[in-house]
């Protein structure tokens, strides 16, 4: 097997004051990346969700931060079309994530590249505020790296983006037919299935968030096997 996958991290950090984002929440940000995949975080599955309750996997994923670069620039929004990447590019992509923090704009949380695009737009953005004591509550426990990193290791949200027949390339990711919000009670049904409103690749609160699968696990770990889209790493 692989063993062990260590993902060094260079972070991006693009504001009018750069400072606005402490090394402390970087690291914060850092350990919880670290402890969400691998199964060590405080979270609780909502009482009585009992089908889901040995679910949590531990994916052997590990992201250490190589660097921290920050730029005070005044743009007030950046937007989802990659620009953030043209001004400060993404620096030996092939071997390191990319993490750019700044402000979006449009309430975006974050976006993602998938494995196998263009390498000069590798890697995530995430908003300044979302990162772990930032002011986007209910999203500032830094989840949102967590869900975008899925999708930059081949995750699809786990309502495969369409209805109930669409997949998300997963055998244990039950299926459903839209995204869920807020904190869900259980059981919250649809495609006659219980959704997992708790899985890293809902749209639940950060607060409700707990879970990987091992079909997730497996579907993310398969990148970096030889042939993978992600093998230089
Ligand atoms: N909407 C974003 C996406 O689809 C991020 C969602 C993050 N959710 C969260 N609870 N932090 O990529
Ligand atoms: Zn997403
Ligand atoms: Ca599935």
């Amino acid at each position: 097997g692989l063993g062990t996958i260590n993902i060094p991290v260079y972070v991006h950090i693009v504001l009018p004051n750069a400072n606005d984002v402490s090394n402390s929440q970087v690291q914060a940000q850092m350990n919880v990346l670290n402890d969400d995949f691998n199964s060590t975080n405080a979270n609780q599955l909502p009482s009585g969700a009992t089908n889901f309750v040995n679910d949590a996997t531990i994916t052997d994923i590990n992201f250490s931060l190589a660097g921290t670069f920050r730029h005070n620039d005044s743009r007030s929004s950046w937007g989802t079309n990659n620009a953030i990447k043209s001004a400060y590019p993404p620096i030996t992509p092939d071997t390191h994530l990319n993490i750019w923090v700044c402000n979006i704009g449009g309430g975006i949380l974050g976006y993602a590249q998938f494995p196998g695009g263009n390498s000069s737009t590798d890697g995530i953005v995430l908003l300044n505020s979302t990162l772990p004591g930032g002011s986007a509550a209910p999203y500032n426990l830094g989840r949102t790296a967590t869900h975008e990193v899925g999708h930059y290791l081949n995750l699809r949200h786990i309502w495969g983006d369409g209805r109930c027949r669409q997949d998300d390339f997963v055998e244990d990711t039950p299926s459903s037919d839209g995204a869920n919000y807020g904190c869900p009670s259980y059981p919250t049904v649809n495609c006659k299935t219980t959704d997992m409103t708790m899985n890293y690749m809902d749209y639940t609160d950060d607060s409700c968030m707990y879970m990987f699968t091992d079909g997730q696990r497996n579907r993310m770990r398969a990148i970096f096997a030889s042939g993978g889209a992600r093998a230089s790493m």
